[in-house]
């Protein structure tokens, strides 16, 4: 005789509705946005190993965002593209930089949408590193002071969530005191805690054009072999004051976002990055995979890994279909 029956709670589709132990809701979701700083304002520039998603214009991020807030979108997170880059990425915090002023717009247009931004120098400096370089070092205490200012200035902007994805050491400590000292005491970091140095960032770095021009950022992202380490890193951002913790990516990281989740009392975001976006496109182009299956397996798999956030490229896709 058979005691258990697993397939007795697998019965029908209300039963196995009944017992789900992990649902995705459009809250939870965050949709990342390339918004480049250009004088055309239809520009729309697809990302070629994104398919789907494309650098656009303060015009065209209006109206993708308004069709995907009627959908349900309820935050989004902002990359920048400057004009001009330089040596300390001075465009990224300048008060009329292309992310302050998308933020100005989304804010005002729909003041109910969380806009978080994201505050790292690697799409504005010229060498496309994440901090300030000397003798082909990137320095992490100088950039810390950089840093802080980017930070401001996406708060003056009036940004929700301020999300410092640098890997500098100290970082969120210093945005903390710099934003408490400027009157933004009630402004949430969203800190990049476990950001690994992964391949899979690599359709980002077209799509944000920050691919590193000489070097690697292995000096300060993490080596994707250590777990414990992860463990460090949400620490000290946890003791410095950050109030959500990234990991990233996701996918490939379940185990770390499930260790995460468990030793911290502080809300978990996975973010599901560029390349896990590539990869599952790749296959459902090709007609491998089942794209609403994949996708949402994909999804639900890091949200029962303990996130309890998820930043993708694919919230618009599950938004205008309705899949969630
Ligand atoms: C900037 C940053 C990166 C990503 C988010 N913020 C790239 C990097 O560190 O090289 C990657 C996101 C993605 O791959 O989707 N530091």
């Amino acid at each position: 005789m058979n005691f258990y029956r697993g397939r007795r709670l697998r019965s029908s589709a209300a039963m196995r509705s009944l017992v789900r132990e992990t649902v995705l809701t459009k809250e939870s979701l965050v949709m990342p946005y390339f918004v480049s700083d250009t004088d055309e304002p239809d520009f729309c520039r697809p990302i070629s190993a994104m398919p789907g998603i494309d650098q656009c214009s303060l015009e065209t991020l209006e109206k993708k965002v308004a069709a995907a807030v009627a959908n349900g979108l309820a935050a989004c997170i902002l990359f920048g593209l400057p004009k001009n880059k330089d040596a300390t990425g001075s465009e990224a915090w300048a008060a009329d930089g292309i992310v302050q002023r998308a933020v100005r717009l989304l804010k005002k247009r729909w003041p109910d949408l969380l806009v978080i931004t994201d505050v790292c120098l690697c799409e504005y400096t010229s060498h496309g590193h994440c901090g300030l370089v000397r003798d082909g070092i990137i320095l992490n205490d100088p950039t810390l002071e950089l840093l802080a200012k980017v930070a401001l200035s996406h708060a003056a902007a009036g940004a929700d969530i301020v999300a410092p994805s640098d890997m500098m050491d100290g970082r969120v400590l210093a945005l903390r005191k710099a934003l408490d000292d400027a009157g933004y005491a009630g402004l949430p970091i969203m800190s990049y805690a476990v950001k690994y140095a992964s391949s899979f960032y690599g359709p980002f770095r077209e799509a944000a054009e920050s691919a590193p021009q000489f070097g690697d950022r292995k000096t300060y992202q993490m080596d994707p072999a250590n777990r414990r380490e992860a463990l460090r890193e949400a620490a000290a951002d946890a003791a410095e004051g950050a109030d959500f913790l990234i990991v990233k990516p996701a996918g490939p990281y379940l185990d770390v976002i499930r260790e995460v989740a468990d030793a911290f009392d502080l809300p978990v975001v996975a973010y599901q990055v560029s390349g896990e976006y590539s990869m599952l496109m790749a296959a459902i182009q090709n007609g491998w995979l089942d794209k609403e299956r994949a996708v949402l397996e994909s999804l639900v798999s890091i949200k029962r890994a303990g996130a309890d956030i998820i930043i993708t490229y694919f919230a618009e896709y599950l938004l205008a279909e309705g899949l969630i």
